[in-house]
C-alpha cells in the first residue's frame, strides 16, 4: 500500500503559484500520463465496491470525468456527469458552490439518476471540500443513495474530508 502510495505521489507533479499567487497547485496530468499509475488508481478506488452494487458514478467536470469513465467501466455502472452551469443540454438541477479559489454553479441532468439508485462520487481531489459539497447536495436532491465519494488526492490542511463526513458521507482517497 506504500508501495501504491509512492507511486501516486512520484506521479503527481506540483505547480506553485497556479492559478493564483500563493496556491500550491497540485498537477494530476502526470499522473494520468503515467500507464502504471493511472490504471493502480483506477484500480485502488474501483476495490471496495467491487461486487457491490453501484447504479451510476457521478463524476465532477472535469477531471473526476476521466477517473470517473474508467471506474464506471470496471464496476459496470452508468456515467454522470456533473458540469458548470450552462453546459449540459435538457433539463437540470443546479446548485451554487464555493471552492478555494472562487465561487461557480454546478448542475446535472434531472432525470440522471432514479430515486433510490446507489451512486459513487468521483473527483481527482479534495481541498475545501465546496465542490463536492454542491455535489452532494444535487445527488441528495435526486433522491441519490451516495455509496461514497473518492477521490486520489486529499488536502487535510484544508478540511473537505470533514465537511464530507458532517453530511454523512464517506470518504476515501488514495494521498494526501
Ligand atoms: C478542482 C478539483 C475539484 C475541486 C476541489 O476543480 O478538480 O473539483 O477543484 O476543490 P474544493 O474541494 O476546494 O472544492 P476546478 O474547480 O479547478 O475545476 P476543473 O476541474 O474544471 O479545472
Ligand atoms: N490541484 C488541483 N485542483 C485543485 C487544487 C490543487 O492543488 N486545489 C483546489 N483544486
Amino acid at each position: 500500500n506504500s508501495s501504491l502510495e509512492k507511486t501516486l505521489l512520484a506521479s503527481i507533479r506540483t505547480i506553485p503559484d497556479y492559478p493564483k499567487p500563493g496556491i500550491l497547485f497540485r498537477d494530476i496530468t502526470t499522473l494520468l500520463g503515467d500507464a502504471r499509475a493511472f490504471r493502480r488508481a483506477v484500480d485502488e478506488l474501483v476495490h471496495p465496491f467491487a461486487g457491490t452494487k453501484i447504479d451510476k458514478i457521478a463524476g465532477i467536470e472535469a477531471r473526476g470525468f476521466i477517473l470517473g469513465g474508467a471506474i464506471a467501466h470496471q464496476l459496470s455502472a452508468g456515467f454522470v456527469p456533473i458540469r458548470k452551469k450552462g453546459k449540459l443540454p435538457h433539463e437540470t438541477v443546479r446548485v451554487a458552490y464555493s471552492l478555494e479559489y472562487g465561487v461557480d454553479e454546478m448542475e446535472m441532468h434531472k432525470d440522471a439518476i432514479a430515486p433510490g439508485e446507489r451512486v459513487l462520487l468521483v473527483d481527482d481531489l479534495i481541498a475545501t471540500g465546496g465542490t463536492a459539497e454542491g455535489a452532494v447536495k444535487l445527488l441528495k436532491q435526486m433522491g441519490a443513495d451516495i455509496a461514497a465519494a473518492c477521490f486520489v488526492i486529499d488536502l487535510p490542511d484544508l478540511g473537505g474530508r470533514a465537511k464530507l463526513e458532517t453530511l454523512g458521507v464517506e470518504v476515501r482517497t488514495l494521498v494526501a
